[in-house]
């Protein structure tokens, strides 16, 4: 039995998912019962890396939501609208959805998880972070035991891309800017990858998995790349250190506890151009690559790494999601539906 699929967009990520679907290659047995049958764009006339039946296509995303053929929706199309109403409107229908904007999540994962919740679909992010990286699974379900102590990383490719080339090149920022957007990494307004804001969102999301509520996006201090200097990257060589673009979460004890109370936490979440000493873990993190180190109690640390955006790994961590869907489908003998995967977002808030 075939399961269809509707992609909003057809952009790097949306083509890298149509390109898995038109030839699937993988080893899950249902890989090749996905069925893609709507899509939306922007622009019919654009010419696209992959060939696909000119009906297909619609310039009417709520369409795509809405035809009865389109069994689960996949939102790849970016920004916060009309993203974030297509995800609720394919939620109030039933569909399970499944995502890669960390964007959307970052700023309305509660109410999109409460929706969730009340429909009873799931609504699946592991593109949203680390592109082909597992990460939102691992943290909610693998690392589940765990008290988590701090997640931090490198989770931008295009910054970690752009100060890889200009430290082993002496490359010059525009025109490695110019290369990540060539190679769609960079987000569609580069602006969010340069200026830390990318980052921001998607440590929000893994703060709010990691300790349980969501994480106010707005509150997070960001500080990008876009500031920094060829000389500060050649400076940090000399002194036998790499300029890395790092995003942090931790718990910290807050200081109002007296001696003998227990003192309250407080969640710590920031981004910002950090020195590193070359033997540091992240340190040898280059290229497009993204690396996730995760400290808990009782694990200890665990580190996850792998490239970090780009069509095929983020298209491989969105096939993995439908596919995760369309097996508790096959499972249940339903829609996908019950038991939203997300409700650590849903469930109370941390306060800076
Ligand atoms: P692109 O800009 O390459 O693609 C966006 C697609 O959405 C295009 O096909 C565009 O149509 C379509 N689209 C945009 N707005 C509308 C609209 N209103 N109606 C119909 N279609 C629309 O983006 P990416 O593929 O790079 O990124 C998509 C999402 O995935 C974003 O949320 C991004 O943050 C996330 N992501 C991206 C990664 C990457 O490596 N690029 C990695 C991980 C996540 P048209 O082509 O006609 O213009
Ligand atoms: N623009 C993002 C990055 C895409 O460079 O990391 C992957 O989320």
């Amino acid at each position: 039995m075939t399961i269809g699929i509707g992609l909003l967009g057809l952009g790097t990520v949306g083509a890298g998912v149509a390109a898995i679907l038109a030839t699937p290659a993988g080893r899950h047995p249902l890989v090749g019962e996905l069925e893609l049958r709507r899509v939306a764009v922007r622009d019919l006339n654009r010419p696209r890396p992959v060939e696909l039946a000119a009906e297909l296509l619609s310039t009417d995303p709520e369409a795509v939501v809405d035809d009865l053929a389109v069994e689960i929706v996949v939102e790849v199309m970016g920004g916060l609208e009309p993203a974030r109403s297509l995800i609720l409107r394919a939620i109030a229908a039933g569909k399970p959805v499944v995502t890669a904007n960390k964007a959307v999540i970052a700023r309305y994962g509660e109410e999109i998880a409460a929706a969730a919740a009340r429909s009873g679909v799931y609504v699946l992010i592991e593109a949203a972070v680390g592109g082909g990286i597992p990460i939102i699974e691992p943290l909610k379900q693998s690392l589940g035991a765990n008290r988590i102590q701090r997640v931090s990383g490198i989770i931008n490719g295009t910054t970690n891309y752009i100060l890889s080339r200009m430290a082993a090149e002496g490359a010059a920022y525009p025109d490695v800017l110019a290369d990540a957007q060539r190679l769609g990494y960079a987000e569609a307004d580069p602006a969010a990858d340069v200026q830390g804001g990318d980052a921001a969102d998607k440590i929000a999301i893994l703060a709010g998995l990691a300790y349980g509520g969501p994480v106010p996006r707005e509150a997070i201090p960001t500080e990008g790349i876009d500031q920094l200097d060829a000389r500060d990257i050649a400076y940090a060589e000399q002194l036998g250190y790499v300029v890395k673009l790092l995003a942090v979460a931790q718990a910290m004890p807050s200081e109002q506890a007296m001696p003998g109370e227990q003192a309250e936490q407080l969640l710590d979440v920031r981004v910002h151009p950090t020195l590193l000493p070359k033997a540091h873990p992240l340190a040898g993190v280059n290229g497009v690559n993204n690396a996730i180190l995760v400290e808990g109690d009782p694990v200890g640390q665990v580190m996850f790494y792998g490239p970090g955006a780009g069509a095929g790994p983020t298209a491989s961590a969105v096939v993995a999601d439908i596919l995760n869907i369309a097996g508790i489908r096959q499972a249940t003998g339903g829609r996908g539906t019950q038991a939203p995967l997300d409700p650590l977002l849903a469930a109370g808030s941390w306060r800076d």
